[in-house]
């Protein structure tokens, strides 16, 4: 019966969104990012910044591009991956290709898809005032509808399409993703609790951004963007609470990695205890139902998770969670009382300021000479991601510190943050491709590189065949420098989760009425290419060929020697695949 019902959810959820753009959003060329805006609201450089980390969601779709509901802004994208789902008699086209390659990942996207959701509940007058609403409800339906799709029953969560050997040994364009590709499922048989439980939270906290209630968690500026359609959020909570049911109830509780270990740990998920407490909190939050976070809280406890200190991301969900139970003290505080809890605000505020303290007195993290708040372990391969999400959640959190100075310490923190990311950095570098004339150029992307050579990412094409709008790459090293060059994935691959909350940082500040980003003040071209090689894990130090693939072939060519060519190749494959297998292992 609810499998009928979760099939009919989406058929209907194909229609058309509520909204048409007007005017039409298009990235203007980088070269505008040094143009300081004119005075008054919205302010037009976070604008950009907002309508190009949108836009960049586009550039990354799957399947019938023209689907959604304003059709195609990309124009060197095609139609790709149309049999995706037919291994198993299903449709699974849509969605988003995850990162620089081309599979479809559904853990990691139930994170960013709680991201997008989470600034669309807070910031919605920002994406009011910049026009961008219409695309931030095209961006989350095109993942809410393939995550629908996904979740063909109860307890049936596709969670990865492609991956195989074939796939990874791929480099190309959209015209020739390796075919078939399969489709890797969790079921009652092989379990994905995190999984289950971490795509929940999607859904609900998409509930909560779609039904038009207000958040209240700082007075009038936080607000849902104009996003309110009933039909909509019904359709998601119904998802949200038949995969909680199953993530709750379907024994024994499993990581879908070690319950699916053909998805080659491209994900590998080191738990799910806090998947289910965020999963049960959204859906309070959704609902305002007591046994919903009755549940969160019992989960809260029996994880462990107070005092946790971890970066927020889509394998950690601790940070996230204190900051959504002190939001839900304020904004609902009436479901705590049901559920006969004492907890209110000021517990929350406890636990999460002693989490956000920790990172802004250094005892999480450090910060690198040039300022950059960096996790031993977990920055190494992708340093924006883990800084970007802690500016993200002291945003949030600030209007409900305890104290004007812890507000104001918070805010300061993420600014930092932030003006690192777009500029104010030893390099200059304005970590958004084509924002300025700063950005990076050469996004680790098999979409948008252009070339076809596996031997030789980083310079076949010498130029990168598109400009990847929007998108943040990995960044730089520990030592600030950073090298941007394709086949380095460490500093140069993008990815969905990477820039979830882009946009509502852009959001806050139009809100705010901040002034212009930081890139406005560089001038342009005036960034730093740093001497030496990079020492990563995509070239690991001391490594002669991990410059040299192109010398290596040279040599192949020169010498005529088909064996050292042939060596060459498997060299390469061999880190290829290291790189897909190990690329986000979290570690802890
Ligand atoms: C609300 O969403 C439903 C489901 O996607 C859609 O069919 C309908 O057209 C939307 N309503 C409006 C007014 O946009
Ligand atoms: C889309 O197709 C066109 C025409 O075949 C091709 O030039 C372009 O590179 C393709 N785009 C991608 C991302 O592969
Ligand atoms: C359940 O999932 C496993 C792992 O993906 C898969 O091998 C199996 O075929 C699935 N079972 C059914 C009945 O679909
Ligand atoms: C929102 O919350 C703030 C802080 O708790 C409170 O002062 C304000 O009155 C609330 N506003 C509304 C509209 O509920
Ligand atoms: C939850 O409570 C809030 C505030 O009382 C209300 O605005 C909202 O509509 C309620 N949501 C549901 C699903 O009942
Ligand atoms: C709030 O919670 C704290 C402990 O978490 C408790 O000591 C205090 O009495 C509570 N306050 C109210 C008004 O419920
Ligand atoms: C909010 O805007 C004010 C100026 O209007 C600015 O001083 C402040 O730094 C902004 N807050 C953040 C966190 O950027």
């Amino acid at each position: 019966m609810l499998t009928t019902t979760l099939a009919l959810a989406v058929l209907a959820s194909r229609a058309a969104a509520q909204a048409s753009p007007s005017p039409t959003y298009s990235p203007p060329p980088a070269s505008s990012g040094t143009t300081a805006s004119p005075a008054g609201s919205p302010n037009a450089q976070w604008s950009t910044v907002l309508g190009n980390t949108l836009w960049f969601y586009d550039a990354q779709r799957s399947g019938r591009l023209g689907a959604g509901a304003y059709g195609n802004r990309v124009p060197w994208r095609n139609d790709s991956s149309l049999q995706d789902g037919a291994d198993w008699n299903l449709d699974l086209t849509g969605g988003w290709y995850d990162a620089g390659d081309y599979i479809k990942a559904t853990f990691p996207l139930g994170y960013t898809m709680f991201s997008l959701a989470w600034g669309a509940l807070s910031y919605g007058p920002g994406y009011d005032a910049a026009h961008q609403t219409p695309y931030l409800d095209g961006t989350l339906r095109w993942g809410y509808d393939w995550l629908m799709k996904a979740h063909p029953s109860d307890d049936v969560l596709f969670v990865q399409v492609g991956g195989n050997d074939a796939d990874l040994a791929y480099w190309g364009g959209d015209q020739n993703i390796p075919q078939p590709r399969q489709g890797y499922p969790v079921n009652a048989s092989h379990p994905g609790t995190d999984a289950w439980a971490s795509t929940a939270a999607a859904f609900a906290l998409g509930s909560l951004a779609y039904s038009g209630s207000q958040w209240n968690t700082s007075g009038s500026a936080h607000a849902p963007a104009s996003l309110a359609n009933g039909t909509y959020a019904g359709l998601l909570l119904q998802h949200a609470e038949s995969l909680y049911k199953t993530a709750k109830g379907t024994t024994p509780l499993a990581t879908y990695s070690q319950s699916v270990p053909q998805i080659k740990a491209a994900y590998s998920s080191s738990g799910y205890g806090d998947d289910l407490t965020i999963a049960a909190l959204a859906l309070a939050a959704a609902t305002n139902s007591s046994g919903y976070y009755q549940d969160a809280y019992n989960y809260y406890q029996q994880y462990a998770l107070s005092g946790k200190r971890q970066v927020w991301n889509w394998d950690s969900r601790s940070p996230a969670a204190f900051v959504l139970f002190a939001e839900i003290a304020n904004a609902r505080p009436g479901i705590a009382q049901a559920a006969g809890l004492s907890t209110n605000l000021t517990g929350w505020q406890t636990e999460t300021e002693a989490y956000l303290d920790s990172i802004v007195n250094g005892k999480q993290g450090y910060l690198t000479k040039g300022g950059l708040l960096y996790y031993p372990g977990d920055s190494d391969e992708a340093s924006l991601n883990p800084a970007v999400a802690a500016a993200t959640l002291m945003l949030r959190y600030a209007p409900l510190a305890s104290s004007s100075d812890k507000a104001a310490a918070y805010n300061s923190f993420a600014k930092g943050q932030i003006d690192y990311l777009l500029g104010n950095n030893p390099m200059s570098r304005v970590y958004i491709v084509g924002q300025h004339p700063n950005s990076p150029e050469n996004p680790h992307s098999a979409l948008a590189a252009g070339g076809t050579n596996l031997n030789n990412i980083r310079n076949d094409p010498p130029t990168e065949a598109y400009l990847l709008y929007g998108a943040m790459p990995g960044g730089p090293l520990k030592s600030d420098k950073f090298w941007d060059y394709r086949d380095d994935w460490v500093q140069t691959e993008i990815a969905l989760d990477y820039n979830s909350n882009l946009p509502g940082i852009a959001a806050f500040q139009i809100v705010n009425g901040s002034a212009d980003p930081y890139y406005v003040s560089l001038a342009a071209n005036s960034f730093t290419t740093p001497g030496g090689k990079p020492c990563d894990a995509a070239l690991p130090c001391g490594s002669s060929l991990s410059g040299g693939a192109k010398a290596g072939i040279a040599i192949g060519v020169i010498v005529g020697v088909a064996l050292i060519v042939a060596a060459l190749a498997f060299w390469q494959r061999e880190r290829i695949r290291r790189w897909r297998r190990g690329q986000r292992f979290s570690a802890k």
